[in-house]
This record gives C-alpha cells, sequence and structure tokens, in this order.
C-alpha cells in the first residue's frame, strides 16, 4: 500500500529552558515524550519521565536519551511543569507521593481520564496551577486534539504553557471543567470509533470487488480528506454531505441505508455511553 504522508497541525514550540516531567509514561506519556524531543519543546536533559517498572525504565532511557527512573518525587523535584500520566486511581496517591515537592510555582498537568482538578489539587495540598487535559491517540503523528481546562489557581500564563506543550500533538481546545468527561466520551475514545468506521467502509470495499489494500487506502483518505473539509471549509457537515448527494443518484441510496441502520443514533449513543463511562474512571 501506498506511504500517507499526513501533516503536523500546528508548528513545533519551542520554550527554551523547560523543565518537563512525565510521570508515568506509557503509550500517552510515551507518545507525549517523543513529541517533545522532536519538537525541541525542552532539550533532553530537562526531559525527566518515570515509569513504575525498572527494566522498562531501562529500555525508555536507551531508546530516547532522557533520564527515565521509577522515582516520581526526584523527577518532580527538577521539574517546572509536572504531568501525570498514570491510570485515573493512581493520580491521587501519586500526587501526595511528590508533595514535598510541589511549590505554587510549578504547573501540574494531568492527562488521566476522569480525575478533576479539585481532587488533585487537594492532594497537592498547596495553591498550584493544576490543569486537567484529555489528548487521544492521532496525538502520535501530531494530528492529535487536546482538550484543557483549568483548576482555581492556574494563570493565563500557565494555561498558555499547558497550549504550547499540546501543541507538539496537534491542536487543542480550552474549555470548562464540567465538559471533560463529554470530551472524553468524542475526541478521546472518538480515534476507535472512527478505525471501526474506516474498517467497515474497507470490509465493504471488500464486499464490491475491490483489493484489500486499496479499499483501505480509499477508507481511510475518504475519512482524512472529509475531516478536512470541516475543518478547513468550516461548512457545515451536513452541507458538505448534500454537495455528494445527487437527486436520484446513488449517495442517497447508500445514505437510506445508513439512515436505516442506525448509523448516527449509534454513535450518538456510543459517545454518550463512554461519557458516563468516562465520569467513573476516577471511581473505580
Ligand atoms: N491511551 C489513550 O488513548 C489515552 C488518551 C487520553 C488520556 N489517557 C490517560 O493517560 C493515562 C495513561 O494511559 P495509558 O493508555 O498511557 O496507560 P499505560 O500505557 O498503562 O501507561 C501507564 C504508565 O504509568 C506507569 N506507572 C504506573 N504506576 C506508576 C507509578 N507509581 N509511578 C510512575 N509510573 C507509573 C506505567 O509504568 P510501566 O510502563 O512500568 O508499567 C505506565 O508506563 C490514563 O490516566 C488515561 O486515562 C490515555
Amino acid at each position: 500500500m501506498n506511504e500517507i504522508v499526513y501533516e503536523v497541525a500546528v508548528p513545533a514550540p519551542v520554550m527554551p529552558g523547560l523543565r518537563v516531567a512525565i510521570l508515568g509514561s506509557g503509550k500517552m506519556g510515551g507518545i507525549l515524550l517523543q513529541a517533545f524531543l522532536k519538537n525541541n519543546l525542552a532539550s533532553a536533559e530537562n526531559i525527566f519521565a518515570t515509569v513504575q517498572h525498572g527494566d522498562r525504565a531501562l529500555a525508555l532511557s536507551a531508546q530516547f536519551g532522557v533520564e527515565v527512573t521509577t522515582d516520581n518525587l526526584a523527577a518532580a523535584e527538577q521539574a517546572d511543569v509536572i504531568l501525570l500520566g498514570v491510570k485515573p486511581l493512581q493520580v491521587p496517591g501519586l500526587v501526595e507521593q511528590i508533595r514535598p515537592a510541589l511549590t505554587t510555582d510549578k504547573l501540574l498537568l494531568s492527562f488521566a481520564a476522569s480525575v478533576k482538578t479539585r481532587s488533585i489539587e487537594e492532594a497537592a495540598g498547596c495553591d498550584l496551577g493544576v490543569i486537567r487535559a484529555m489528548p487521544n491517540t492521532p496525538a502520535m503523528i501530531g494530528a492529535g486534539v487536546t482538550a484543557l481546562c483549568a483548576g482555581r489557581f492556574v494563570t493565563p500564563e500557565q494555561m498558555m504553557v499547558a497550549q504550547r506543550i499540546f501543541h507538539t500533538v496537534g491542536r487543542t481546545v480550552v474549555v470548562d471543567e464540567k465538559h471533560m468527561d463529554a470530551v472524553t466520551g468524542l475526541s478521546g475514545s472518538g480515534p476507535a470509533f472512527l478505525y471501526i468506521i474506516i474498517e467497515a467502509l474497507a470490509e465493504a470495499g471488500v464486499n464490491v470487488g475491490l483489493p484489500r489494500d486499496v479499499a483501505t487506502l480509499l477508507a481511510a483518505q475518504t475519512t482524512y480528506g472529509s475531516a478536512r473539509m470541516v475543518l478547513e471549509t468550516g461548512y457545515h457537515p451536513a452541507l458538505l454531505k448534500d454537495q455528494v448527494t445527487t437527486p436520484a443518484g446513488c449517495t442517497v441510496d447508500g445514505i437510506l441505508e445508513l439512515e436505516e441502520g442506525g448509523l448516527r443514533v449509534t454513535l450518538i449513543k456510543a459517545v454518550k455511553r463512554a461519557a458516563i463511562r468516562a465520569k467513573e474512571l476516577a471511581e473505580g
């Protein structure tokens, strides 16, 4: 299959001298770590990452040339911005563990689903800025979108820093915290829903006789192009849909099948269910 080159949505931000800790450098933390290095957000000697297992720390350290340990407190002590990337239930315990390193001039940036800024502030025990972020996995190719919301003590400058940090992996949007679980259900879980749609479209292509690699390319590039049309024209998706739908043509027949199959309602229900579950994650 031909290689598809995707644009990186936002130019590289550079913040000279910024010291960043990523506590919990798993799938999402690892994506961020690589993006920080690739975009020169901070120099390698100013990035301090942690994981739970010593052997993984060694492997990551060797792979990326940054300090990766299992010592959260030491990493937090060395950083101005401390990212929290462990599982939601582990966040309060982790914050209490690094409490001696927390001062009001530092910024805590959690990208754990479901965990409220208020519970992080309480675990921190001082009035420092806490920002909650919800990135998504297209961050891996710089095409992610991250929603950010501010805790009680965040300054506009700190929010700017958080936006610049997440610009290394795509776009950002700042929302009120009450919307964060909805964001999790839509853009956090959304890539999984869209992969299923792409997979189904490709399967459909195979069903009507196309080779699988051609069908997958057509399905994925069509999804990508349609998303760009929405973003770049600013037109309502319904208007763009109408442009494809010739009277008595083939598209309208396909749309009738989609409506009869309940695709629209099913997607709405999927996002709603994911958002409800997102609310529960921090409670176990
Ligand atoms: N994956 C996504 O699409 C996505 C999207 C948005 C937000 N998030 C959020 O990102 C967070 C992590 O998710 P993930 O998918 O990246 O999970 P993950 O791959 O399991 O990463 C968790 C990381 O935390 C490390 N860890 C566990 N306990 C630790 C401790 N006490 N101190 C330091 N590190 C510790 C683990 O270390 P080891 O590697 O040694 O086990 C692992 O590297 C979650 O809160 C999730 O809600 C994920």
